[in-house]
């Protein structure tokens, strides 16, 4: 049934703009270096690195630096995240998630009654994990690296000192976060650092500049000890803060290996646990091919599609509050949560037509029991997926006073209490509760797609538990549907997470028979847009590389 309908697609869609003929190219090994990335400063100095004979992860490196000076809300050190990575014939997974600091405790943010105090995981000092980006990079370096550190943490040393020209976008969010976190009264001295970005002039951050130079002359350790390490631990000694030099010493990013998993085709290389992003994108598009067995394949972004995929949703977030936390603390039935057979049986009672009862879709196991993407492609075709974030837009909002980075409020995304949801509607329980040095539990998902030895789709999508639908969707697209990059980033997304119940999550450009429909099936519409898609796909016929329109990411593909 699949292959009919992709052949309908493959005719009626259009040609890319950012495709490159390389029909004369006779190695077909090699590849076109591209990116997609989330503004033009990461994506000008990624492609300088691949254009110097760096590789992906060389590029990634700067990528990641130079997203911490110019891409505030979400760029960092002072955050983590995950790393996919295809490099010659082996795949690989960095974790550089942050820990809970050791003295965090699974009841550190409710009150004397046991309730959630509100804020407390989100905003301020406590509200930080232990950062992990430098000392990901730094692995990343040591494994992968071949171009010189000190080169690729450069060009973000010169943007935080020279300054860069603010966007428009950018200037916008700050202005927007200040207003609201004064109306709401939270603490913080974000405007004390930011309040001078003002779109199209030149913004200096010298603070954080001495911080990056002191990790380009001094490697991680230039972060995790020394005066970077002195002005965080002070900070966080002044404002209640958890994490101590002990901590700083004691975080590690982990080697892990990544989840793979063959689909139509094509081979899956993406996210494992504390991420629970893989599980969830391997049961979502294995459950719409195990329905796509029993009924038709609906029509990319039509109302049964919009259900269905709706309905596995609902499925998909039921396992993930049971069964997902750090690996390193918890046993995830990984293999049990993407067999086949449990997909199929999961899938067998979704009705095309009507919402199933919410309070009936339980976790299904039988046995006991802001952020930012970048996808990198390079000449030999290895490539990086790499999804980074301090959670919310801006992190804590508070910056490291005389290191100048802004703190992650990662420690949200634990459970603070079981089936409270955290602040993007997640419940979870035993399996995601706060311990000292436990990975908080993820749903950033940089995913890779591989056909024979060859990557063919890089993509990954900021926005917490909506990555997950981001980055199925923007797959389907490009992989099932056949769309090019362009319209896979472009065509308009939805999420379901079980949770409003019989709610969808929907992008504007819909139609409004769609969006009707569904509305007389009975779910409710939330029309907040989500994500912020970053894809390169690679066919026959060279390589495209696409930046969701709705944000301030570039793309570029070199031609040969
Ligand atoms: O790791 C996670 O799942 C979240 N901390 C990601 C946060 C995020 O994507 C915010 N972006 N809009």
């Amino acid at each position: 049934m699949i292959l009919a309908v992709i052949s309908v697609m493959v005719a009626c869609s259009n040609a890319p703009s950012t495709i490159i003929d390389n029909a004369n190219n006779t190695d077909v090994g090699l590849s076109q270096p591209a990116v997609a990335m989330p503004d033009s400063y990461s994506a000008d100095a990624a492609m300088q690195v691949l254009k110097e004979g760096g590789n992906a992860i060389d590029a990634a490196i700067t990528a990641q630096f130079v997203l911490a000076v110019t891409l505030p809300e979400a760029g960092n050190v002072g955050g983590g995240g995950f790393m996919t990575i295809k490099f010659e014939d082996s795949t690989d997974f960095l974790d550089y998630r942050e820990m809970a600091p050791k003295s965090a405790h699974r009841d550190m943010y409710l009150d004397q009654a046991g309730n959630v105090k509100p804020y407390e995981s989100l905003f301020g000092a406590k509200a930080s994990g232990i950062p992990g980006t430098v000392a990901g990079m730094w692995a990343a370096h040591k494994k992968y690296g071949t171009l010189d550190w000190e080169r690729l943490v450069a060009p973000a040393v010169d943007l935080a000192e020279n300054g860069f020209v603010v966007h428009e976008k950018l200037a916008n969010n700050i202005a927007r976060y200040i207003s609201r976190t004064q109306e709401k009264g939270i603490k913080s001295n974000f405007s004390d650092y930011f309040s001078e970005a003002k779109a199209g002039t030149t913004f200096k951050q010298p603070e954080l500049a001495e911080t990056l130079k002191a990790i380009q002359q001094q490697g991680k350790d230039g972060f995790y000890k020394g005066e970077v390490a002195t002005h965080i631990v002070d900070f966080m000694q002044q404002n209640g803060g958890l994490i101590t030099h002990d901590d700083l010493q004691a975080y590690k990013a982990v080697w892990r290996k990544p989840l793979q998993l063959t689909w139509q085709g094509y081979e899956l290389i993406t996210a494992p646990p504390p991420s629970s992003g893989g599980v969830a994108v391997a049961q979502w598009i294995g459950m719409l091919e195990a329905y796509d067995a029993t009924h038709d394949l609906p029509a990319q972004n039509s109302t049964e599609y919009i259900h269905v995929m709706s309905e596995i949703g609902k499925r998909v977030f039921a396992d993930r509050a049971e069964y997902m936390g750090d690996p390193d603390f918890v046993s995830v039935p990984v293999k049990a949560l993407t067999d086949a057979n449990y997909i199929n049986e999961r899938a067998a009672d979704i009705q095309p037509a009507s919402i199933s009862d919410t309070p009936s879709i339980k976790p299904g196991l039988k046995e006991s029991e802001d952020t930012t993407h970048f996808s990198i492609m390079d000449r030999w075709g290895n490539a990086v997926a790499n999804t980074t974030t301090i959670n919310l837009t801006f992190g804590s909002g508070l910056v490291v006073t005389g290191a100048g980075f802004l703190l992650n409020d990662e420690m949200d995304d634990f459970s603070a209490k079981p089936g409270v949801p955290n602040f993007f509607g997640a419940v979870g329980g035993e399996a995601n509760a706060i311990e000292p040095y436990k990975r908080m539990l993820s749903s950033m998902t940089p995913t890779l797609v591989t056909k024979g030895d060859q990557v063919v789709l890089v993509t990954g999508s900021p926005g917490g538990t909506t990555i997950i639908s981001s980055v199925a969707q923007s797959l389907l697209n490009a992989l099932l549907y056949d769309m090019s990059a362009e319209e896979a980033v472009n065509s308009p997304r939805f999420h379901h997470q079980l949770l409003p119940k019989d709610t969808i999550r929907m992008h504007n450009g819909f139609t409004e028979a769609t969006v009707n429909e569904l509305k007389a099936m009975g779910y409710t519409i939330d029309n907040r847009r989500f994500g912020d898609v970053h894809l390169i796909k690679r066919t026959k016929e060279g390589v495209e590389a696409a930046s969701e329109k709705s944000g301030r990411g570039k793309s570029i593909v070199q031609p040969y």
